[in-house]
């Protein structure tokens, strides 16, 4: 995903991702999302949820960088409103929303998702 995704333009309608964006830096971040842009359709849906600066990871573990921290070999990058609105800038229709739960483990964390559509 970080070197590009292995398919033509605009060719699907819809984008899924759970759990998986949230794990690099700034600067692939933008290239995954304009990826993920370039694939889907004018008027296609991106719906994905990512580890929110809420979560109780956040703050723990080596800093790397604005809300990215290493713990026990795992980088994530916690997401919050903001970053979000600006990763999706060129994108249309947006809704976030933040919400709790569980993956993987009965640890509480908390997550925040969005639903975006390229422009037509
Ligand atoms: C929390 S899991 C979520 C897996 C699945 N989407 C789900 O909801 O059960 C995070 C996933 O991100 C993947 N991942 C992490 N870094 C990645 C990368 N650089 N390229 C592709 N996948 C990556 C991991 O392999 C893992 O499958």
């Amino acid at each position: 995903m970080t070197q590009g995704l292995p398919f033509a333009g605009h060719i699907f309608d819809g984008v899924f991702s759970h759990l998986a964006l949230h794990y690099f830096e700034p600067d692939v971040t933008a290239f995954v999302f304009d990826e993920i842009r370039r694939v889907l359709r004018p008027g296609g849906v991106l719906v994905f949820a990512v580890k929110s600066t809420k979560d109780p990871y956040y703050g723990r573990g080596q800093r790397l960088g604005d809300h990215i921290f290493a713990r026990k070999g795992h980088v994530r990058h916690f997401f919050d409103e903001e970053y979000v609105r600006k990763l999706l800038v060129d994108w249309t229709d947006i809704s976030t929303d933040a919400y709790g739960g569980t993956y993987a483990s009965s640890e509480p964390s908390a997550f925040i998702r969005a639903v975006a559509r390229t422009a037509v």
